[in-house]
């Protein structure tokens, strides 16, 4: 994979950069600006070198037309200030590959930075059509002279600003992508061990892949948050008003005969009667879930167990939340694991934009883990074993 110094002086070329500046935003305030942090090595290595910075990236789902609610002003506004301690100016497109970009890229100074508004207004960016995500490609291609990849968390998206662009255009991939990989390698190739994976969040069936390839590489699979309640029941507990996923219930059913005592489960729940922050909150075991209740977090005898299967671990990597962490009364599971993280002896890696955002909120410093990964879905299949697009693309001539 080419890096950056491969692309040779880069003074006063235009430098197109996929980032992945992805943040929650809720009424033009951004929740937690890691994406957008991380970002900045590469727009500063880039700005410094004399080159002019051309930045595309999207933000939420928009699917394929302008709408102000996904635009991505208040990103640029965070970006400028962020790069404001390095002299760096920013300015914003109002649109992807328009009048106001192309007008924007001309006057552009060496050392600038343009970040174009949401590549996803453009209904060909996320097109299955080839020609049509080629068409965009060669719109944003037409305004730069090489192309940076450094928006890891879409990597696994075969989009035309992360994919085929890429195709158009002398290549690199970025710092963050780089960085990214060299860890997630360290996950599949010869992991120290024990090797603890933490999984959390929703829905098993975002996460069926991934277990389908851990069960074989990793020595525990702790399973806590939504998805939980599938394994319960699969075991044939009652999970009252729990988020369930019915379908999955074979599937978790032959994961749980395979995996021996590989996977963990909760052995106690927090339940309360509704999904919300003041709904009066219980404790209750992992088999006696009532009827009328469901559960929002792992409990603390269980939060116990994790921690330390986790705090013994050589490598640990973890993704999605043990349970409800934006409301403080079904936080703990998912601090108990946070912490013992950061009390790890060897790698440990949070994966995925929930996780992250998670420890941040519950006042962790990015620094006390090994590694905070930027993508979520990237990330996940990569350890899947899956070819990533955006990976792939990069390792062409
Ligand atoms: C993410 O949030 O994981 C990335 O930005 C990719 O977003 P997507 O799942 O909407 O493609």
């Amino acid at each position: 994979m080419k890096t950056i110094e491969d692309l040779g002086d880069l003074a006063g070329q235009r430098v197109l950069v996929r980032s992945d500046l992805n943040v929650p935003i809720k009424d033009e305030v951004i929740g937690d600006d890691g994406r957008i942090r991380a970002s900045l090595p590469t727009l500063v290595k880039l700005a410094k070198a004399g080159a002019k910075v051309i930045v595309t990236a999207h933000l939420g789902r928009p699917k394929g037309e302008p709408n102000p609610k996904y635009t991505l002003a208040p990103v640029a506004k965070r970006l400028g200030e962020l790069l404001q301690p390095e002299g760096i100016t920013v300015r914003f497109a109002s649109d992807v590959t328009g009048d106001a970009a192309q007008t924007a890229v001309q006057d552009l100074d060496e050392g600038e930075v343009l970040l174009l508004e949401n590549v996803r207004y453009d209904p060909r960016e996320e097109s299955k059509d080839e020609a049509e995500r080629g068409a965009l490609a060669d719109e944003l291609a037409a305004l730069a002279d090489v192309f940076v990849s450094d928006g890891f968390g879409v990597v696994h998206r075969k989009q035309a600003s992360v994919y085929d662009v890429a195709r158009k255009l002398p290549h690199a991939a970025g710092g963050l992508v780089l960085a990214e990989v060299d860890v997630l390698k360290k996950l599949t190739e010869d992991p120290a061990r024990p090797y603890v994976v933490v999984l959390g969040g929703a829905k098993v069936s975002d996460k069926l892949a991934v277990i389908d390839n851990l069960i074989a590489k990793a020595d525990k699979l702790l399973i806590g948050g939504g998805m939980v309640f599938t394994f319960l029941k699969a075991q044939g507990h009652e999970v009252g008003k729990s988020l369930l996923e019915d379908d999955q219930l074979d599937v978790v059913r032959g994961y749980l005969k395979d995996a021996g005592d590989k996977i963990v489960l909760p052995t106690d729940i927090v339940v309360a009667p509704e999904f919300k922050a003041d709904s009066p909150a219980t404790v209750v075991a992992a088999d006696a879930i009532p009827a009328d209740q469901l559960g929002l977090d792992i409990g603390p005898e269980s939060g116990k167990a994790f921690a330390a299967e986790v705090a013994a671990a050589k490598t640990v990597f973890w993704n999605g939340p043990m349970g409800v962490f934006e409301m403080a009364a079904f936080a703990g599971g998912t601090k108990a694991v946070a912490q013992a993280l950061t009390e790890v002896d060897g790698l440990s890696v949070v994966g995925g934009g929930d996780s992250a955002a998670a420890v941040r909120q519950l006042g962790f410093a990015d620094d006390a883990f090994g590694h905070i990964s930027t993508g979520g879905g990237a990330s996940l299949e990569y350890l899947e074993g899956k070819e990533l697009p955006g990976l792939a693309v990069l390792e062409e001539d």
